[in-house]
């Protein structure tokens, strides 16, 4: 408590991913993140929060489907996006009227929110554009001495982080999927819930590259996997596949097992990504879940890191 009193940053366990916390009230300690991870300034930041009377602080009005939302989903991975209160601060909104709140519902959150009193702005604990971390390890190999404490709460649950929200508009629309399913919050909203379309850049976790290893990529289905392996094989490239224990997969190749229920697949994700890098294999061909459910937060980050890269 001591270290985020006085502006420092801590690695938080979430239920989600691990998050780069720091007091959301304190600009220094705030522009700090920004500098850790590498992250253009205009991109804004999530503020976690105890409970939902916390959330009503920094937002200018709770709308009746945020409530909804709230009573079904917090504690839990769904970020809200709201009209800010002068609570919120133009570095962490990014300068924009509305501010992102999320009450996680992992204990070690809870209780450090808990004692901590205020607003915790946390990214994901990675550098910039790079793989999110799901273990307090992660943070320490990513961020090292730049981060001030980093706390241990085991591996994160969900895995792949929260769902957002938008419910500044007109309608609600769906800005990232993530650990609470489409279909979930369409069901406590009594209608679709369809994507903004946007190419908004100030959305990071929206930029058509992100999430990514080091090596390339190839998203397949179970029939195609082997196949595309052994081309890439022939074509002198070192290749890994990451699919379901009993795929049979050509030799050369290494397989990277991944559990075979979407659930399992999300929770080890990004150990998964991690796993193709330390592999040391020029390209990994990954055997991707049905787009329904958690799949589809799978699915998203799996394509965002095929994408080809940008610069840096
Ligand atoms: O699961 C999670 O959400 C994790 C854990 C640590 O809570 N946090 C996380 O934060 O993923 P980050 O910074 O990596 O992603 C936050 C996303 C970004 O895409 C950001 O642009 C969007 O939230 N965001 C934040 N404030 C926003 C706003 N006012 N309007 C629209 N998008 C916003
Ligand atoms: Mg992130």
């Amino acid at each position: 408590m001591e270290v985020l009193r006085r502006g420092g940053l801590v690695g938080l366990p979430t239920e989600t991913v691990y998050g780069l916390a720091a007091d959301a009230e304190n600009e220094l300690a705030v522009r700090r993140i920004f500098a850790v991870k590498g992250r253009p300034s205009t991109h804004p930041l999530i503020v976690h929060l105890a409970n939902v009377d916390a959330v009503r602080t920094w937002v200018a009005r709770l709308p009746p489907e945020a409530e909804a939302l709230a009573a079904a989903f917090w504690p839990g991975p769904l970020t809200l996006v709201l009209p800010r209160s002068t609570r919120a601060s133009d570095t962490v909104t990014g300068g924009q009227g509305t501010v992102a709140v999320r009450v996680p519902a992992h204990p070690v959150a809870q209780s450090v929110l808990a004692a901590f009193g205020g607003g915790l702005a946390a990214p994901s604990a990675n550098r910039f554009g790079r793989v999110s971390p799901t273990r307090a390890e992660h943070v320490v190999a990513d961020l090292g001495g730049d981060v001030d404490l980093v706390l241990d709460g085991g591996p994160s649950r969900v895995g792949v982080e929260s769902t957002i929200v938008d419910l500044s508009g007109p309608a609600p629309a769906l800005l990232r999927p993530g650990g609470v399913t489409r279909e979930a919050l369409e069901k406590v909203l009594g209608g679709p819930l369809p994507n903004r379309a946007t190419n908004d850049v100030r959305a990071p976790g929206m930029l058509p590259s992100h999430y990514a290893p080091r090596a390339g990529l190839v998203l397949a289905n179970r029939s195609e996997a082997a196949g595309l392996a052994a081309e890439l094989l022939s074509a002198g490239r070192r290749v890994a596949v990451c699919a379901p224990e009993g795929l049979a997969t050509p030799p050369g190749a290494v397989h990277l097992a991944v559990p075979e229920d979407v659930p399992g697949l999300a929770r080890s994700l990004y150990q998964l990504l991690r796993s193709v890098d330390a592999a040391q294999v020029d390209v990994a061909v990954v055997v991707v879940p049905e787009e329904a459910g958690l799949g589809l937060a799978v699915l998203d980050r799996l394509r965002r890191a095929a994408a080809p890269r940008g610069p840096g």
